[in-house]
């Protein structure tokens, strides 16, 4: 069945519903009949309230977690679990302590047998250089900064050459500085046309941030969870946080919040 294959979304959530079940047989609603599109070669935010399930819509998109009831559809095809072609960055970078660095990169690999571990270092090597992290092949991630840690955890899930990447406030957890520096070079990376990636979904609280990014916000509701609205963010990059537009946008998600 291929009815998920309309208006070319590469990622394509239809009706979903989802609770998570308690104790005592109660049930928490977080979806209900949601349904939304990620297109191709678009760049996502993704604003709500705490709580509202942005982490668990992720983890869907992801393959991880299965609706109740709906159909996800990646590249018109069910997604029936989770898939090489979508990546996922959490907000603590997940690195394995007793590994070297190159190793955990190499971990993004470990569905690519027909690959020789040469191969796989040579990959994982491009990735680090990417992102700027040549020289710490050997090291471990005790040795590491938290911003160097979530630049190898975005080295991982880019070097299998991911179609959908996926991040959970990748840079809530940084200093400002690193996390401006950390999100210019993403955007960077994603408009290179050498990266394969197509589309990235960004889940973040920082208004500010989605704005300077994303090509559209998704903004959700309070549970159970709908659409409170789609903005476009028509502005050219890269993006000046100084301009009366930037932050007319700004305000736009503000109030489709509140
Ligand atoms: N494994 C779980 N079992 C039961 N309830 C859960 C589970 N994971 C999350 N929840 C609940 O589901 C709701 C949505 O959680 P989720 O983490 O997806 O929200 P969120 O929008 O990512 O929140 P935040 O903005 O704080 O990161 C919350 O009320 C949370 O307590
Ligand atoms: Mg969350």
């Amino acid at each position: 069945m291929l009815s998920g294959k309309d208006d070319e979304a590469l990622l394509a959530l239809k009706n979903i519903s989802f609770s998570y079940k308690m104790r005592k047989g109660d049930r928490l609603l977080i979806f209900d009949n949601l349904s939304l599109n990620i297109m191709f070669a678009e760049f996502v935010g993704i604003a709500g309230p705490s709580g509202c399930g942005k982490s668990t819509l992720l983890r869907m998109m992801a393959g991880l977690l299965k609706p109740d009831s709906g159909e996800i559809y990646f590249r018109g095809r069910p997604l029936n679990g989770p898939d090489p072609r979508i990546s996922m960055v959490f907000q603590n970078p997940t690195l394995l302590p007793w590994y070297t660095i190159i190793k955990n990169v190499m971990l993004g690999l470990i569905n690519e047998r027909e690959l020789t571990e040469k191969e796989k270092e040579e990959k994982a090597r491009t990735f680090l250089d990417m992102m700027g992290l040549i020289g710490f092949e050997n090291a471990y991630p005790a040795e590491l900064s938290g911003g160097m840690k979530q630049r190898v955890a975005i080295a991982r899930a880019l070097v299998s050459h991911p179609d959908l990447l996926l991040m959970d406030e990748p840079f809530s957890n940084l200093d400002q500085l690193t996390a401006i520096t950390l999100r210019r070079e993403l955007e960077n990376l994603w408009l290179n046309q050498a990266l394969p990636i197509s589309s990235i979904v960004l889940v973040s609280h920082d208004i500010e941030e989605l704005v300077e990014i994303s090509d559209r916000v998704i903004v959700l509701t309070v549970r159970p969870t709908k659409v409170a609205g789609i903005v476009k963010i028509d502005l050219k990059r890269p993006r000046s946080r100084r301009s009366q537009e930037f932050y007319e946008y700004v305000d736009q998600i503000y109030t489709l919040l509140s």
